[in-house]
């Protein structure tokens, strides 16, 4: 699929970063014209993924967070969130839903979940001690635009 407009940015794993995040990849997608709902999937996909690499990728350290937002023909949304944090040893087991290894923290274990349902689609590659890397795909209906 063609890419017809492409954001990059990078951001250290800040707390307040998630919501910087948010704005910054539901900016640049108005420009699609989505529905407020489409929005808003995207930007609660978004505040998960970019939660988890702060929360755990990052636990009790410091590093960046690297977004691409990608605006393909046809409508259709792709998203990269990529931490270079501790990783996943089972992702199939982290992905289920209420899995959480923070349950102390009062986690849910439904970030993947909401991601899930939230999006088209969803992988999550990771290797341990090498971070994680989050795809979603996005595609958005007519609403005017076809
Ligand atoms: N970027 C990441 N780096 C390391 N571990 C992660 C990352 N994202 C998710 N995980 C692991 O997957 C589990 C499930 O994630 P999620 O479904 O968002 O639930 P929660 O964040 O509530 O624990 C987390 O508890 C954590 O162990
Ligand atoms: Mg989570």
């Amino acid at each position: 699929m063609k890419i017809l407009n492409e954001m990059k940015i990078i951001l250290p794993s800040n707390s307040v970063n998630e919501g910087a995040a948010r704005a910054a990849v539901s900016s640049f997608l108005i420009q699609a014209d989505p529905t407020v709902e489409e929005l808003s999937d995207i930007r609660t996909a978004v505040s998960e993924a970019v939660t988890n690499a702060i929360v755990h990728g990052y636990r009790g350290t410091k590093g960046n967070i690297e977004i691409i937002v990608r605006l393909l023909s046809e409508r259709e949304i792709y998203i990269r969130i990529k931490d270079r944090g501790c990783g996943i040893s089972d992702v199939k087991q982290a992905m289920e839903p209420l899995f959480t290894t923070a349950p102390e923290e009062e986690r849910s274990g439904l970030g993947f979940s909401v991601m899930e349902s939230f999006t088209d689609k969803l992988r999550v590659s990771s290797k341990t001690g090498k971070g994680t890397t989050v795809t979603m795909r996005k595609r958005l209906g007519c609403n005017g635009n076809c």
